[in-house]
């Protein structure tokens, strides 16, 4: 027990240790409180850029990819887009060797406006429109996931050479999926698409497509949830994975070389949520992979995995303007900031939790129990709940909100007509506009009033980020 704990009254919001499990693995805090990401500090950025700013450090998010590379073999990591995209960030996965999942054609315009290697990309989505399956064949995608049968005859209809498939499986087994940090459940199977992986339907898809020549059935596809910091479920997964590919050999003489077991790795939002240990994890899953293999008498099959936010979380930081504080009779102390729902509906959407610390000045006041909330006066947009900051926070004040880094920005939307906040690269020093922060001009120009006079002049307080 520190001396702080003992004698509450000691705990000053003095500059502390930056926890490397929510904070970008090089983040560094000065005597004076100012934090740097990349060498570059973020009170500096919020100055430059305003806020809300997303910062993402780039030599975090290669470093998680390098670890992902090492435990599994880059060409066997696909970084899941939807955590967050845009082409300075895809340029960085495609450069470290790993794979990519996207779900639109959005998403493949980005991959493809940075040359990303075809064959390396796999197209999922339970529905995939036309316009995402054109565009995917169009550009030559490596894989497509089918999780529903009627895309079988959709996606065979446009094809004019043999695409690879994977066919996303559901659980149809206790996933013993036991979570320790913010609820984030997959969508239970009855909402879900994919195909149950023990009865009929399973050999009437692999049936449908095997009938059509044109498509190549390689593996198996699967999706845990997100959030997960235990193994046992993918443990489960492997096993019945194999034992399904074993019987699909006996009945179809089908024989598959792959399956990925998506993502869904946890990734803490505080100090205390726990981590998930990745190496580990790995040889654990290769140890499972290959004792279900010998018991089915089957050749071990390539071992893939989908992570998005234990790529990218980490590396973001979001920056924010306290607005207004009040401090209650209680000790408790409420703070609103620049931001909120808009840029990271998370907390909202699934309760998900984090931390806050002041920036750029240092304060000797005691630490109070403080909530954040977002400027949207909304009950679900509260940023932050307890987070110890100290006392004495005041209008103008700048907080740092780590681990931001994944579906906050992809998930952000202009409610109330905020714009949304640019994201910024930083590396050695130097920080680069990676997506530039919308002005109200970009917010205003896709209102076609028809009573509006043609053009349309409007000053943001945000112009010009
Ligand atoms: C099919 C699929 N794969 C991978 C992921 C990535 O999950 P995470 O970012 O939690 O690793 C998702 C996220 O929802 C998903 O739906």
């Amino acid at each position: 027990m520190t001396l702080a704990e003992l004698i509450p009254s000691l705990r000053t919001s003095l500059p502390a240790h930056l926890s490397g499990q929510v904070w970008p693995s090089m983040a560094h805090r000065d005597d004076h409180g100012e934090i740097s990401v990349g060498e570059v500090h973020l009170g500096e950025l919020a100055e430059e850029f305003g806020t809300p700013t997303y910062v993402l450090d780039e030599a975090d998010v290669r470093q998680r990819c390098r670890e992902y590379a090492t435990a599994f073999g880059p060409g066997n990591v696909v970084y899941a887009a939807k955590a967050l995209t845009c082409r300075g960030l895809l340029r960085w996965i495609a450069e470290e060797g790993l794979s990519l999942g996207v779900h639109s054609a959005g998403q493949l315009a980005t991959a493809a406006a940075v040359g990303f290697p075809a064959d390396r990309i796999v197209l999922q989505g339970d529905a995939k429109s036309p316009i995402d399956l054109t565009a995917a064949l169009e550009y030559g995608v490596g894989t497509i996931v089918i999780e529903s049968s009627s895309e079988i005859p959709r996606l065979a209809a446009l094809l004019t050479r043999r695409q690879r498939v994977l066919l996303r499986v559901l659980p149809d087994w206790d996933t013993g999926r036991v979570d320790t940090m913010s609820m984030l459940p997959a969508a239970p199977v009855t909402d879900r698409f994919g195909v149950p992986a023990a009865g009929t339907s399973l050999d009437e898809m692999v049936r449908r497509i095997t009938d059509q020549p044109m498509l190549e059935l390689v593996g198996l596809d699967f999706f845990l949830g997100s959030q997960t910091s235990r193994f046992g479920g993918y443990e489960r997964a492997i096993s019945h994975l194999v034992a399904t590919m074993a019987a699909l050999a006996q009945r179809h003489g089908t024989q598959l070389s792959e399956i990925n077991i998506g993502g869904g790795h946890a990734v803490p939002g505080t100090d205390t949520d726990g981590q998930f240990a990745l190496e580990a994890f790995a040889s654990r899953a290769r140890k499972v992979l290959r004792v279900a293999c010998d018991e089915h008498n089957l050749p071990v099959p390539r071992l893939g995995v989908a992570p998005g936010r234990a790529i990218v979380a980490r590396a973001g930081v979001a920056l924010y303007r306290v607005l207004a504080v009040r401090r209650d009779p209680d000790g408790h102390q409420l703070v609103a900031v620049d931001g909120g729902l808009s840029d990271n509906p998370r907390p909202a959407l699934y309760g998900a939790r984090y931390t806050a610390v002041l920036l750029g000045r240092l304060s000797r006041a005691q630490e109070q129990r403080t909530t954040v909330v977002g400027r949207h006066d909304e009950s679900g947009d509260v940023l932050v709940q307890d987070a110890p900051l100290p006392g004495d926070l005041r209008a103008g004040d700048l907080l740092a909100i780590p681990c931001s880094g994944a579906y906050q920005l992809s998930l952000a939307s202009n409610y109330n007509l905020v714009p949304r906040p640019p994201l910024v690269a930083v590396n050695a020093g130097r920080a680069q506009v990676l997506v530039r922060g919308e002005t109200v001009e970009d917010v205003l120009a896709r209102d076609l009033d028809p009573a509006a006079p043609p053009a349309v002049a409007t000053a943001g307080p945000t112009g010009g980020r």
